[in-house]
């Protein structure tokens, strides 16, 4: 079975097919399909949503598209589904501004979260989500990863995501339990 995978993150991308290997997943490009659909919904289910029916309905393939972001317990749950446009700069920004709002919290506890949603053609839906749970740290430690990963201590792993390799993170990140959530339903 064919699956366009409708994101230009290869990150993303290389996880999705290492996970559903038994599919042949198309990048959007490989698709000819570019993916820049306005993430407007108010969870990570429905931009989910948003993006794999655009991809479906662009390529006349099933499609399967992620959203995904962090919850901080003591900021009731923020940056959430604005995780990637939380500061209004880039990932560097985002950091320095989540340091800033828990300056004096206590309570430091977080979760990240991904939905995946999988459409087919004829608008058939699939989805599932992934969790992964932690603390965020005082400040920034590791180089790899992205996003907040240099902030998020991980339950599962006892260092931040940035000090993980990558199949480390891979192995208990929200993106690879949502995928393998899927792969089941499958
Ligand atoms: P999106 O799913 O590509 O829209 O990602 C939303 C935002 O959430 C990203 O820009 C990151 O800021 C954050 N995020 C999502 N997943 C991760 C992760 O695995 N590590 C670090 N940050 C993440």
């Amino acid at each position: 079975m064919k699956l366009v995978a409708a994101t230009g993150n290869a990150h993303k991308l290389r996880e999705i097919r290492e996970i559903l290997s038994e599919f042949d997943i198309l990048s959007a490009a490989e698709a000819g399909y570019s993916s820049d659909v306005e993430e407007t919904g108010s969870t990570f289910l429905e931009n989910a949503l948003l993006k794999a029916h655009a991809a479906a309905n662009a390529t006349g393939m099933s499609a399967i598209a992620d959203d995904s972001g962090l919850c901080v317990e003591a900021l009731g749950g923020k940056p959430g589904v604005y995780s990637a446009r939380y500061s209004g700069g880039g990932d560097a920004e985002n950091r320095a501004l989540l340091l800033k709002n828990l300056e004096g919290e206590t309570n430091r506890r977080a979760y990240f979260v991904c939905a995946i949603a999988l459409v087919t053609p004829d608008g058939r839906e699939l989805c599932a989500e992934g969790r992964t749970y932690g603390v965020i740290t005082e400040e920034c430690r590791g180089k790899g990863g992205f996003g907040y990963d240099p902030l998020f201590l991980s339950d599962d792993l006892g260092k931040t995501f940035a000090e993980a390799g990558e199949e480390e993170k891979n192995a208990v990140s929200h993106r690879g339990r949502a995928l393998h959530a899927l792969k089941q339903k499958l």
